[in-house]
């Protein structure tokens, strides 16, 4: 028989505190609620109403029910009013001495049988147990942001927690509606360890102004389907807790350097930038605590402000190549209006363009998202032919052509010698240098990477990779175009993976050494990622999907590049392709996909 928790204490009612008291309520458990101050307990309370009002004016709450919620907590200031709860949450700010302190505390004021919980991110639940004299009733319950929204909650058991302290903690987890996985005692459990290295990168890069916010923020949301930004995100942690949580990773998981906070963090944190909840972060929001952004210095102008600086007028696109990318992209060109001329090696690969494009257009209109005419029409935009020289009076040619330096260098020269001046010349290459193929021409500063990815027709994102030869009208240019498109074009500078692939192979790799490591399941780990932080799929679903020779191609090359150790690919991975588990593609990856 499941232990019965009637009454839960909650200590911190900051970002999660309030959140998990929420949780609570209304799934009918009384709550004490506990603040250190009286300042800090009206915070709390007004997190609260706040909540379950928006909850209410959503419909997802009916009045009475927020009514009754609000009955079921009790607030005040003080340990002591824990003296009877059944189970106590701590959500006080990532420092393990403070976390020690409220434990021997919470030791002392609640009854013998009560066990006590932390929500920490990263800290070691074990070290936080021995503060208290029944280490063996203590566990970790780590909740996600929002606590009411996140499906997923860790239970992290230490070397000394007793199993059926387990087992009553899992089954509250399924009475509040949430999904757990019970793991050991280890720096940033499954979600965080995978998350934090990444959200780190990511403000490496707006640090060193590889790329703006907007465009971080964008790159990820839009080419892997996130819910949020990692700058938007770090606003929503909080900045002094996302520095807290890197530091410990930092110290208790093995000192990679990943983990080691950028710079820039300790310095927003020192200035009182905390994020949503001081009103300023990363963006700036309308006030403390608001979700919602407003414009600010480093806001950047509306689109049709970027059009008119220094774009240059385009109106007919050359498409060199036959493959997927080529195809899906001179599709996106013709149905936006663009004069096109596709270009392959010869007649039959034309056809085969020209049939593909017209099945892909064929199935818009199937499915009613496209007009017949309007099919007709960007069909008769388009000329095929196998003749470069038919570049000749183009004003962008977008070249997506095999994988392969010597073969872009050899058609970015020719193209040099045939089309007329200004014309820009872009690549899509994912992984190699922009810069090696500008240099093939003679005219660098008109050369930019459009990186779309695939299917180029639906996918949302493109990545605008300026060289340091490229201009700025050119880059303006480029960006103008993807508006047109009806794309988003992020603009970044030209290192190995851009944004997207920078940013997301090597939180999958780390998935993988995770794995390796024995730590967790393909399962829970996919599971983490996709209910404590919205991912669409987890790590080995989309490894599985892009492919193991792809993922570990890329690894590979953002290794090289940036000779970071923690980008050495995972040996798994380097397993899995000798043994020809290459994902879907091969029936076998990370799963069999053989029956399905
Ligand atoms: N922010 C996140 O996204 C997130 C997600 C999961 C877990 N966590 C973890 O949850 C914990 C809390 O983080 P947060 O982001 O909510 O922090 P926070 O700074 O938003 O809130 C902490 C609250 O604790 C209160 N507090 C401080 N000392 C206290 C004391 N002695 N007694 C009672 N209350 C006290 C503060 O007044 C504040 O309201 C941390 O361990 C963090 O790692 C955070």
């Amino acid at each position: 028989m499941a232990r019965e928790f009637s009454t839960v204490g909650v200590v911190g009612l900051g970002t999660m505190g309030a959140g998990i008291v929420e949780v609570f309520a209304r799934n009918g458990i009384d709550v004490v609620a506990v603040e250190i101050a009286e300042p800090a307990l009206e915070r709390g309370r007004a997190t609260l109403k706040g909540s379950t009002d928006r909850a209410v004016a959503k419909g997802k709450l009916a009045e009475a029910d927020r009514d009754a919620l609000h009955e079921r907590v009790r607030f005040a200031v003080g340990l002591d009013a824990l003296h009877s709860v059944d189970l106590v949450i701590e959500a006080v700010p990532e420092h393990l001495d403070l976390k020690q302190r409220i434990f021997a505390e919470l030791d002392r004021v609640c009854k013998p049988e009560a066990i006590l919980a932390t929500n920490t991110s990263s800290l070691s639940v074990t070290e936080i147990s021995v503060a208290t004299s029944r280490p063996n009733q203590v566990i970790g319950i780590h909740f996600f942001n929002p606590a009411p929204v996140m499906k997923l909650v860790e239970v992290v058991r230490t070397v000394v927690t007793a199993p059926e302290v387990v087992a009553d903690v899992e089954a509250l987890c399924a009475r509040l509606g949430k999904v757990d996985v019970t793991i050991n005692d280890r720096a940033g459990f499954i979600a965080n360890a995978l998350l934090f290295g990444y959200l780190n990168h990511a403000v490496g890069m707006f640090e060193s102004h590889y790329a703006t916010r907007e465009d971080i923020d964008a790159a990820m949301k839009l080419g892997c389907g996130l819910p949020m930004g990692p700058l938007a995100l770090m606003d929503l942690i909080g900045l002094d807790t996302a520095y807290e949580i890197l530091d410990t990773m930092y110290r208790r998981g093995g000192r990679d350097r990943r983990h080691a906070p950028v710079p820039l963090l300790k310095q927003m944190v020192t200035a009182g930038l905390l994020g949503r909840k001081s009103g300023r972060g990363f963006y700036t929001y309308e006030r403390p605590g608001s979700p919602k952004v407003v414009p600010d210095g480093t806001t950047p102008p509306a689109a049709d402000a970027a059009l008119a600086d220094g774009a240059r007028a385009i109106t007919k696109v050359g498409i060199v190549g036959s493959g997927t990318m080529a195809t899906g992209i001179v599709e996106v060109f013709a149905r936006a209006g663009y004069e096109v001329v596709s270009v392959t090696r010869g007649a039959e690969k034309s056809a085969s363009v020209c049939e593909a494009v017209k099945t892909s257009l064929n199935k818009g209109v199937v499915r009613g998202k496209l007009a017949e005419a309007d099919r007709d029409a960007a069909l008769g935009r388009i000329t095929w032919t196998a003749t470069l020289d038919h570049l000749a009076d183009v004003d962008l040619v977008v070249e997506a052509v095999v994988e392969e330096l010597s073969v872009k260098k050899a058609l970015f020269a020719s193209l040099d010698e045939i089309c007329k001046p200004g014309v820009v010349l872009a690549t899509t290459t994912s992984s190699l240098p922009v810069i090696d193929v500008a240099m093939a021409t003679q005219r660098p500063a008109d050369v930019v990477g459009l990186h779309f990815f695939n299917p180029a027709p639906v996918m949302p994102l493109v990545e605008v990779v300026r060289t340091i030869r490229t201009s700025p009208e050119t880059t303006a240019t480029a960006r103008a175009v993807c508006a047109a498109l009806g794309k988003t074009g992020v603009v970044c500078g030209d290192r190995s993976g851009f944004i997207v692939n920078a940013l997301l192979f090597p939180y999958l790799n780390d998935a993988v050494k995770m794995l390796e490591a024995s730590y967790s399941t393909a399962d829970d780990i996919d599971h983490a990622m996709k209910l404590g932080c919205g991912y669409p799929m987890g790590p080995f679903e989309l490894l599985d999907v892009v492919g193991l020779d792809v993922s570990l191609a890329i690894q590979r090359e953002l290794y090289l590049e940036l000779r970071e150790p923690g980008f050495a690919p995972a040996p798994l991975l380097e397993h899995l392709v000798t043994a020809g588990y290459l994902g879907r593609k091969t029936r076998r990856g990370f799963r069999d996909h053989s029956h399905r």
